[in-house]
């Protein structure tokens, strides 16, 4: 039996202390490191990591994690991968070394293959999003619900972009040229996590990204959903956090966003 309520209190104290070193390295980085010719790691996204895992690991020591910058560890010999914890340490890395205040971490709590809990916490604005699994979702404890905006004329969406546009560049721009012409506007935020929690507050109204990871979707994925939005991929099929493609909405605009995917 999961104590949620034990879950929940682990992560936001994890997301807490991720939040401390946020904000010690903002603007103080000594250097930025690439993964990739664009994709950025720094000081931040490692100690951030390491204070999530070594908080979660001190209460749930057999706990599997699934961390973006260390991959998955596993230290559960009884129940295989039934409690994974899923975290992106930074999301947002690009602006955090361009110090531009929009970036958060994320921790999600998965018991058999299903997300229960998601944790999006942005350390600058003091913005903590909440969610478990069918018990709604929360802006610092205050119940938050999607927009009820059901014209996409009227609606304000947001898009990100991967790092690796290789081979998928069209289909990204003509997506992009859909809503355009369709939207009241169109905001790119730098965090997938912050835009699915932007949803489920009703700043936007809808968010679509292609090539996210689990640890970018998993808290956010919740977090939307548990405030009355719905989460699909481009073909309208339940999301999961392996799929490629992510679509996110208040759900009254869904079906007219389906069409904008429809290249
Ligand atoms: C990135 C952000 C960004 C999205 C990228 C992600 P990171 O995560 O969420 O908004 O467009 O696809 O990889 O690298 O800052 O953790
Ligand atoms: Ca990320
Ligand atoms: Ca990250």
């Amino acid at each position: 039996m999961i104590d949620t309520d034990k879950i929940l209190e682990t992560g936001i104290k994890a997301a807490f202390e991720s939040g401390r070193i946020l904000r010690f390295y903002l603007g103080n980085l000594a250097e930025i490191n690439k993964k990739g010719e664009t994709d950025l790691v720094t000081k931040a996204d490692i100690e951030s990591e390491k204070i999530i895992t070594e908080t979660i690991r001190a209460i749930y020591p057999n706990h599997s994690i699934l961390a973006e910058e260390g991959g998955l560890t596993t230290n559960d010999t009884s129940s295989g991968q039934s409690n994974r914890w899923i975290i992106d340490p930074l999301d947002g890395t690009t602006n955090f070394a361009h110090q531009l205040p929009l970036f958060c971490c994320s921790i999600a709590f998965q018991h058999e293959n299903e997300i229960i809990t998601g944790i999006v916490f942005n350390p600058v604005t003091n913005e903590l999003f909440t969610a478990v699994k069918n018990g709604g979702a929360y802006l610092n404890g205050a119940k938050i619900k999607v927009s009820g905006k059901n014209d996409l004329k009227e609606s304000l969406l947001v898009t990100g972009f991967p790092y690796d546009t290789n081979g998928i560049i069209d289909p990204i721009v003509k997506r992009l040229s859909n809503c355009l012409k369709a939207a009241q506007g169109i905001r790119r935020l730098g965090s997938a996590a912050l835009d699915l929690c932007y949803i489920a507050c009703g700043r936007f109204d809808g968010f679509w990204e292609q090539k996210l990871k689990p640890w970018d979707t998993a808290a956010g994925y919740l977090i939307a959903s548990e405030a009355g939005g719905l989460v699909t991929d481009f073909a309208n099929k339940p999301f999961q956090t392996e799929m490629n493609e992510l679509l996110a909405t208040n759900g009254l605009i869904h079906s007219q966003m389906i069409s904008m995917m429809r290249i």
